[in-house]
């Protein structure tokens, strides 16, 4: 048995991010700018790499891997990676492995990754209204997603829907949202926006604190604190009108690094310690440079040992650029 992963303030590292892809379908205004240069696909990991990497980490003690973008089902044969990742499921060495998708290829994929033992999703979904859809997603077409929804739902894998509350947005929609979500048996989140890397928009037009959309929803619903956990950052409450659960996911507001258990890769071997900080450690030479992983897990022990304690978030008042210049799909959140 390798040794546990703790970091320098004896939090256990037992969920990993993994990035599969950068590149997505959709342009989302708050996580991308319109026009994006990905990578070119020879600084890629392979998906041999990729498996090789998170065995690595589910050896260290980690339990719970959520496969990322950049849109993941966008990955070249990603159904290869995850097929051969669901061994650890089988074993029991991963008590979840999951996906956080934009929905538009589910339709596609549902059926296979609910065979791959996928039982949970998390989906983005910020609006419920088409042409606001396209808007936000610059390039998203809502009709494929909600298809894509109810074929998830169909093949049996619970739901949770993501939406990053936007000022003079969907602000006055989201109650609408909850209950749709809700009807359907989905869990939903709302998120405080990140200023992660400079995108078109002024975030701070955009940005709302989400003590202010959990008192507007108590105009309507009775909201109860619950223990619920994920293992995620989102606190939960249930709504007694519709009998669904909500969660709280308040970077800004609240912020909840203190009981952090995870860091994150990208789709090029490049280990973040924190989503909220420039600070990372390569493993792509780590990996390439040797047959055995004694490599690999030296660099991953390094690195953890520099895990920061929290993020360090803010919006340059004055300049309005974010602190942290990578955006949000280099790591997928
Ligand atoms: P589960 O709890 O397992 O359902 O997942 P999750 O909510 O952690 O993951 P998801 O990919 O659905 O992310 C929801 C939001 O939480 C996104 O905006 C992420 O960027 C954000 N998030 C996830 N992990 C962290 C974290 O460690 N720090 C911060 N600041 N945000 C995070
Ligand atoms: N702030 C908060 N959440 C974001 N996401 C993307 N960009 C941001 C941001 N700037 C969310 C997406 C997705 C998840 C991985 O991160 O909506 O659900
Ligand atoms: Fe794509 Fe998700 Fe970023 Fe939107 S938020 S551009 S769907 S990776």
């Amino acid at each position: 048995e390798k040794p546990a992963l703790i970091d320098p303030f004896q939090r256990a590292i037992t969920y990993l991010r993994v990035s599969v892809t950068d590149r997505c379908d959709f342009r989302c205004t708050y996580c991308m700018a319109e026009d994006m240069e990905f990578l070119p696909k020879r600084d890629l990991l392979t998906l041999e790499e990729l498996d090789r990497l998170s065995s690595a980490f589910i050896e260290r003690g980690v339990r719970r891997l959520r496969l990322t973008g950049g849109e993941p089902l966008m990955r070249k044969n990603i159904l290869y990676l995850i097929r051969s990742l669901s061994r650890h499921l089988e074993s029991g060495h991963l008590d979840e492995l999951t996906l956080t998708t934009n929905g538009s290829q589910l339709q596609r994929f549902a059926r296979d990754l609910a065979a791959c033992g996928v039982k949970r999703l998390n989906v983005s979904l910020d609006t419920l209204d088409p042409d606001k859809f396209r808007h936000i997603t610059r390039r998203g077409d809502l009709a494929g997603v909600l298809a894509g929804i109810d074929a998830a739902l169909a093949a049996g894998i619970q739901l949770k829907l993501n939406a990053v509350a936007l000022k003079n947005f969907n602000e006055g929609e989201l109650p609408f949202m909850m209950r749709w979500a809700h009807e359907r048996g989905m869990d939903m989140t709302v998120i405080e926006t990140m200023p992660l890397g400079e995108i078109d928009e002024d975030r701070t037009d955009r940005y709302l604190p989400l003590n202010q959309v959990r008192r507007s929803l108590e105009e309507r619903f009775t909201l109860r604190d619950i223990p619920y956990k994920t293992g995620g950052p989102a606190r939960y409450v249930d709504v007694a009108e519709t009998g669904g659960r909500l969660g709280f996911i308040t970077p800004m507001t609240h912020n909840f690094c203190e009981s952090c258990n995870r860091v994150r890769v990208t789709c090029t071997g490049t280990l973040y310690m924190c989503l909220g900080q420039e600070d990372a450690a390569d493993l792509r030479g780590a990996m390439r440079g040797s047959e055995g992983d004694e490599a690999l897990h030296r660099a991953i022990d390094e690195a953890i040992s520099r895990k920061p304690k929290g993020h360090d978030f803010v919006i340059d008042r004055a300049t309005k650029r974010p602190s942290v210049s990578r955006h949000m799909s280099v790591t997928g959140g």
